[in-house]
């Protein structure tokens, strides 16, 4: 399973790129609001630092409007993939984008036929949100299972995303659901690599070497 960061953050992306367990990031225009500085700057910045996809997403609400500002998106570099959310409108210029070869992320999925339709118009990727969605008591992760079945019974090439993530166990059920992509925020990712049984066992080896390391 692909790790994505959700932010916009360039300092928590710069440090994630360095691991080398990257693999992409998920931008939305509330991320960018908490960042400094010209939006569009900073996604071109982060689209320097990984080589994987950068998600920067439309505002417009109109077909014609999200195709406009898709193609000014997908000039500013190679690896951005244009993000635009699940709506009438947005099907059409899914369609329209992806026959230009423009890869697409169709986001703000909460249905498993929503993600159906954007896959059938052309999205290469479908965020499904599971967070929001157990947000108001509707298990979240039970929207990827269903997706998943659907894309296999179809073998539906489009990568299922998952969007929205809260902490470290959507992450685990993503990867034993088979998803393709889990975007987290830094937090998750930070905790994904811990565990107190590990801080514990450390702290004791240590402390055990201390007591042999001068021994003759
Ligand atoms: C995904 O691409 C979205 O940016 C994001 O996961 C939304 O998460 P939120 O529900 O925490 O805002």
């Amino acid at each position: 399973m692909k790790f994505f960061l959700d932010t916009a953050h360039v300092p928590h992306i710069r440090e994630a790129a360095e691991l080398g367990l990257l693999d992409g990031v998920t931008t939305n225009p509330s991320l960018l609001s908490k960042e400094e500085g010209e939006p569009r700057e900073l996604v071109r910045e982060i689209a320097k630092l990984v080589e994987g996809p950068i998600s920067a997403e439309v505002v417009t609400l109109d077909a014609e409007g999200m195709v406009r500002e898709g193609l000014e998106w997908a000039k500013m570099a190679s690896n951005i993939v244009v993000k635009i959310p699940m709506s009438i409108e947005g099907l059409k210029a899914i369609r329209t984008l992806s026959k230009q070869d423009i890869k697409i992320n169709c986001t703000l999925i909460f249905s498993p036929i929503q993600a159906l339709m954007a896959a059938k118009a052309g999205a290469s990727m479908v965020s499904p949100f599971v967070g929001r969605l157990d947000d108001i008591q509707i298990p979240g992760m039970e929207l990827i299972q269903q997706i998943l079945e659907i894309f296999a019974n179809y073998e539906v090439g489009t990568e299922l995303l998952v969007a929205s993530i809260r902490h470290p166990l959507h992450v685990l059920e993503a990867a034993r659901m088979g998803a393709d992509i889990a975007t987290m925020p830094w937090a998750v990712f930070q905790s994904l690599a811990k565990h107190p049984l590990t801080d514990i066992g450390i702290e004791r080896f240590l402390a055990d070497w201390e007591k042999v390391k001068n021994r003759p």
